[in-house]
């Protein structure tokens, strides 16, 4: 589906109501098929398709960002996926000045600090595409954090009628964790890459072995981080509201941004800390691990 005119086609499906939608900006790889895959739990699939140039910076990769439309109808095409829908810019967006959304409190900091204007391109984008599918359900990756919490912020506070699932992060063997920025990464980068998981590996095992200091944590993941080029940031951060603390007790992430050659890399990990007990946690209310 190329138009909001193509949608009016979602209206004759007999089971509708339970639209299940996966929005993507396409480059897709098997991250993405895993929230296709989990999506399908909830009912018919929708996958959107859309490189949204408001959630890109000046000097980002929009224009460089990969374009792949028939190898990803390709790779969705066995998955069962009910509908496509890929919309061009100008069939998006009427005009460049219109209403956009003004993320809250958990779009501080993080990526919000790094990337001024980002969350707010997201989150109209996500609002639009709920908006013109109306899913019951939309699924998003974990590996994105940051969007997660702040598309849920976004859903409680404006009575946004989509209950949301977070999946979690799927990563390369080595533990890389996918993503479509991956292809620009040199082999040598491909492997300073590695930084990112090995930071949070090690942050983990001082937490298992009773670390609770925040300060601590967040130098362990820095020197881990030293083959990155540039380090954004490194932060261990409460769940769900993404604020700072000293002493780790309850749902945190570590969160990471480096840059390795001329590539942006994320990563991250969610804990629940009860005492001594260190688990895996989802992020958003709801999910499950
Ligand atoms: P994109 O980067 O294409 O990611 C689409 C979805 O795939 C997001 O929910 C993201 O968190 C998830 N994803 C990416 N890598 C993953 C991995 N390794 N494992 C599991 N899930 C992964 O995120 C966006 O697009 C855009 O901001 C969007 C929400 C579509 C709005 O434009």
């Amino acid at each position: 589906m190329r138009t909001r005119a193509d949608l009016q086609r979602l209206e004759n499906w007999d089971d509708r109501r339970d639209l299940c939608l996966v929005p993507t900006m396409g480059a897709l790889h098997e991250g993405h098929l895993s929230l296709v895959r989990r999506a399908a739990e909830f009912g018919p699939v929708v996958v959107s398709i859309f490189v949204n140039p408001t959630q890109f910076g000046p000097g980002e990769d929009f224009d460089r960002y990969p374009r792949t439309l028939e190898a990803d109808m390709d790779l969705l095409e066995p998955l069962g996926v009910r509908a496509v829908f890929a919309p061009d810019t100008a069939g998006m967006y009427a005009a460049a000045d219109g209403v956009s959304v003004q993320p809250g409190r958990r779009a501080l900091g993080l990526c919000g600090g790094r990337r001024p204007g980002h969350f707010a391109g997201v989150l109209t984008v996500v609002l639009k595409l709920f908006g013109m599918i109306r899913p019951r359900t939309a699924v998003f990756g974990r590996k994105d954090a940051q969007q997660c919490l702040v598309i849920e912020e976004m859903v409680r506070d404006l009575d946004v009628p989509v209950r949301l699932v977070d999946a979690p992060t799927l990563r390369e063997h080595d533990g890389l964790a996918l993503s479509s920025r991956n292809r620009y990464l040199s082999p040598a980068e491909r492997e300073r890459a590695l930084c990112l998981r090995r930071a949070l590996n090690a942050a983990r095992s001082a937490l298992e072995t009773g670390e609770r200091s925040v300060e601590v944590l967040e130098d362990i993941m820095a020197l881990h981080l030293g083959p990155a080029d540039v380090v954004d940031y490194a932060e261990v951060r409460t769940v769900p509201d993404l604020g700072r603390l000293d002493k780790v007790e309850g749902r945190i992430v570590l969160m990471l941004a480096a840059h390795v050659g001329a590539t942006r890399l994320i990563d991250n990990a969610v804990w629940n800390v009860q005492g001594a007990r260190v688990t895996e946690a989802a992020l958003l209310e709801g999910s499950s691990t």
